[in-house]
């Protein structure tokens, strides 16, 4: 991995990092204009950044040893690129005047494991750019940017609930999230308990197409219901008479609200079970898991000290979260490992 000096001959200006996230709770939520519970994982994007002196962009990746150059006026960069390249344009449409950069990225938050690495990659961008500028812009108002940038220039229709929480959370609280309001509070994360994560090994493949059908079934049911949103909706029964299936949509936003509510102020046994109960969710109701995330989350379930555990992200494959006792963890991880190697698939540990 070349260093900046390495690269551009000079040292950076500045530099900045920003953590991947892993939603203890609140699962395809945020698009509702839901609750989300995320807390900040150890793995960080570490963004190193100077101005340019010949007036063209350069963005180097340390991971895939690849650079990109851009020039204002020409076709905007492709690959990781538009993430960082995005970042620039966002800031520039708020008025902000960015001068050519030069970048260099290095990350160890797992890609496409539903841990958020484009999300920190923005946020790490965003916060060295603001450094070197001195630009008044505070941490909520980063969040939004990035997602913009995310939206836009990355071409993904994602909720805040990424941008937010790596901006956000560290790795000792949990964020509570209202994302239609931006009401936050930062909270312990739940007493006498430790967190697993565990990478299914199994590619995202089908979540792209299948998350923007999910995100119309939800307006499809907000419309049916005559409501903006799921969010404004509190009784689950309310979406027994819509048509199938997005009566089961409906009611996995509805119910995983509820839950995420509940688990502000819940010990980590009552956390444990809304998370299990939330796996059964996206699993029956919404849909978005895969034979792998049941079955590594249900070797999660059968760990003695495990209190409960989810799939992670938008589904399909990624990562799986777990909540247990603590001091049972470090036992919890080969053990749930070693059943899912069982069914033929590999995992590993994250957290
Ligand atoms: C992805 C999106 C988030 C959120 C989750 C599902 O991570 O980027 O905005 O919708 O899926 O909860």
């Amino acid at each position: 991995m070349a260093s900046f000096q390495a690269i551009y001959g000079t040292a950076p200006a500045v530099s900045a990092t920003a953590p991947g996230r892993v939603n203890l709770l609140g699962e395809h939520t945020d698009y509702n204009q839901g609750y989300v519970l995320p807390t900040a994982i150890p793995q960080r994007t570490r963004v190193e950044l100077a101005r340019s002196p010949d007036g063209r962009f350069a963005y180097y990746s340390a991971n895939l040893d690849a650079r990109i150059d851009h020039v204002d006026g020409r076709a905007l960069p492709v690959d990781f690129a538009r993430y960082l390249h995005g970042c620039v344009e966002v800031l520039r449409e708020d008025g902000h005047a960015v001068p050519p950069l030069r970048v260099r990225v290095e990350s160890d938050v797992p890609i496409g494991a539903g841990l958020s690495s484009s999300a920190a990659l923005e946020v790490a961008t965003l916060r060295a750019i603001r450094e070197l500028l001195s630009l008044p812009v505070d941490d909520v108002q980063l969040a939004l940017l990035a997602q913009r940038a995310e939206v836009k220039y990355a071409g993904v229709r994602c909720g805040v609930l990424d941008q937010m929480a790596s901006s956000l959370c560290d790795r000792e609280h949990m964020l509570f999230l209202d994302t239609l309001t931006l009401e936050r509070r930062v909270l312990p994360l739940p007493r006498d308990a430790e967190l697993i994560v565990l990478d299914s090994g199994m590619p995202r493949d089908l979540a792209d197409s299948a998350y923007n059908t999910r995100r119309a079934e939800c307006e499809a049911a907000a419309q049916h219901l005559g409501v903006p949103s799921l969010r404004h909706v509190a009784d689950p029964a309310r979406t027994r008479d819509l048509p199938r299936p997005l009566d089961r949509r409906a009611r996995h936003v509805v119910t995983e609200n509820n839950r995420v509510l509940e688990a502000v102020t819940a010990d980590a046994a009552r956390f444990g079970q809304l998370m299990n109960d939330s796996h059964a969710s996206l699993r029956d109701d919404y849909e978005v898991s895969v034979p792998a995330l049941d079955a590594l989350v249900g070797a999660l379930q059968a760990q003695p000290g495990v209190l409960g555990a989810r799939l992670t992200g938008a589904g399909f494959g990624g990562a799986c979260v777990a909540l247990a006792r603590r001091g049972t963890a470090d036992a919890a991880r080969p053990a749930a490992l070693a059943i899912y190697a069982r069914g033929g698939w590999s995992g590993r540990v994250l957290v």
